[in-house]
């Protein structure tokens, strides 16, 4: 991207992997120029009329590359954002990657009021958010932090139960688990950093508002 010919483009990170297809329509049908194919191994890709950047990151990077200024914005699930921590403005919810994050365990586990459990062992990809809910009942539990198919965990007899994304459920039923309660309900949000909002006030505002009359199928 050439500062010369585009002083200021806006540049915006995107989760790779499941969120990826759906932000990239959402933005086409907002009217915002977005990069044609998926670029191969390249991370930066321009949109055609230079205006935009758009970084392709890991999905749990995306708060830390907005909330340091490195993009502008992003788009990232709100599980992913909360578990993070990461201090950035978030103007609008968007209309995907609804899920919820819930503590599941097998069956048997799920007439034992959570106060009875001695010491439960959670896996988990969200350690902080697992800490916070336990904390909050009073309840010591060995948070196990693990970072994918945290499925596996009570299947291998690692952990009592886990906290783990459910969308269909499907994951949860095939590994004879079942979902005892929902701790976070989620979804795609946008997100901005906290000076880039204020500096490039004007041509954020107008892409929050373009992407707010796709979502009300007014654009
Ligand atoms: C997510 C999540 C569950 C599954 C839930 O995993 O961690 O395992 O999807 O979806 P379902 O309710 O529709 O079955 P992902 O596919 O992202 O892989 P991972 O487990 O390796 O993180």
């Amino acid at each position: 991207m050439s500062p010369a010919t585009s002083p200021s483009p806006l540049l915006m990170a995107l989760p790779k992997g499941r969120l990826a297809e759906q932000s990239l329509a959402l933005l086409a049908r907002a009217g915002l120029s977005v990069p044609q194919g998926n670029g191969g191994r390249k991370l930066v890709l321009e949109s055609p009329d230079g205006r935009m950047g758009y970084v392709m990151a890991k999905p749990w990077d995306v708060p830390t590359f907005v909330e340091y200024g490195a993009a502008d914005l992003g788009i990232c699930g709100l599980d992913v954002l909360r578990e993070s921590g990461r201090n950035v403005y978030e103007p609008l919810l968007l209309p995907f990657g609804h899920c919820r994050l819930s503590l599941a365990g097998p069956q048997e586990r799920a007439y034992t009021p959570l106060r009875y459990e001695s010491q439960p062992r959670i896996a988990t990809k969200y350690p902080r958010l697992t800490t916070a809910f336990f904390r909050q009942r009073g309840i010591n539990a060995e948070v196990i932090a693990l970072s994918g198919s945290v499925e596996l965990g009570p299947v291998l007899g690692l952990a009592d139960l886990i906290v783990d994304l459910v969308e269909t459920g499907s994951t949860l039923q095939a590994n004879g688990l079942v979902e005892f309660r929902t701790i976070l309900e989620s979804q795609a949000v946008l997100i901005v950093n906290r000076a880039a909002y204020r500096l490039k006030s004007q041509p954020i505002q107008a892409l929050i508002e373009k992407l707010r009359e796709a979502i009300d199928g007014t654009a």
